[in-house]
């Protein structure tokens, strides 16, 4: 495990700088510099980061009123290992196990510097320890279909009595989120 003292500071990582199909635009670079955290934030050693429908679609270019500026590493979703600490940070040490989506808002000015990537920054209320039955790749699969599962359940106010139709995909978290 990298500790503070023997971090590097080029990383490799994907990244695009213009919007397009991610084959014409996202490109492997191998000098990218490894991100600086702030104080309430940690810098994670991805382990394993999910992809989800939303990050083709911000490739694409269809949320660029919005977006962070290029060039981005693409990535909500993260599992890895905390390597640095900011200093106002509490929950965590270096060499905890975390994962999560590290965007509060998904179309928010979401971060340039995303997961897919071998190092990751994220405020500390975004991550999570993660569960010691799941594994780094089994976690980052999570985070982000979690949480529009349980938002899905919010907006149609679903309780006892009602029926919803539940589609595959991110339905299947739905139907976990609805027996916890
Ligand atoms: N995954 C996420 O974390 C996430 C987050 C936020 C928003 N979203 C949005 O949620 C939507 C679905 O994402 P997803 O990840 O669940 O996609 P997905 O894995 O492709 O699943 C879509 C599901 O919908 C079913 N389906 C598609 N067209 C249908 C139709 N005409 N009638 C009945 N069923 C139909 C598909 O059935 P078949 O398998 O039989 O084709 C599949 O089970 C997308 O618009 C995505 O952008 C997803």
């Amino acid at each position: 495990m990298a500790s503070t003292a023997t971090l590097p500071s080029k990383m490799k990582a994907w990244t695009y700088g213009e919007y397009g199909k991610s084959s014409d635009v996202l490109k492997l670079d191998t000098d990218v510099a490894v991100p600086q955290i702030n104080d309430d934030q940690v810098l994670v050693k991805v382990a394993a980061a999910g992809i989800n429908p939303i990050d083709f679609k911000r490739m694409a270019g269809m949320f660029k009123a919005t977006d962070s500026p290029l060039p981005i590493i693409p990535g909500y979703d993260v599992a890895g290992v905390v390597v640095k600490v900011g200093s106002r940070v509490k929950k965590f040490k270096e060499g905890d196990e975390v994962y999560g989506d590290i965007n509060e808002k998904a179309l928010d000015h979401p971060t340039q510097f995303g997961t897919i990537a071998e190092y990751t920054v994220a405020a500390e209320k975004l991550l999570a320890l993660k569960p010691k039955n799941l594994s780094f790749i089994q976690s980052a699969g999570l985070p982000l279909a979690m949480e529009t599962a349980y938002e899905g359940l919010e907006r149609c106010h679903f309780s006892a009595g009602n029926s919803i139709l539940v589609l595959g995909g991110v339905g299947t978290m739905i139907i976990q989120v609805h027996f916890l």
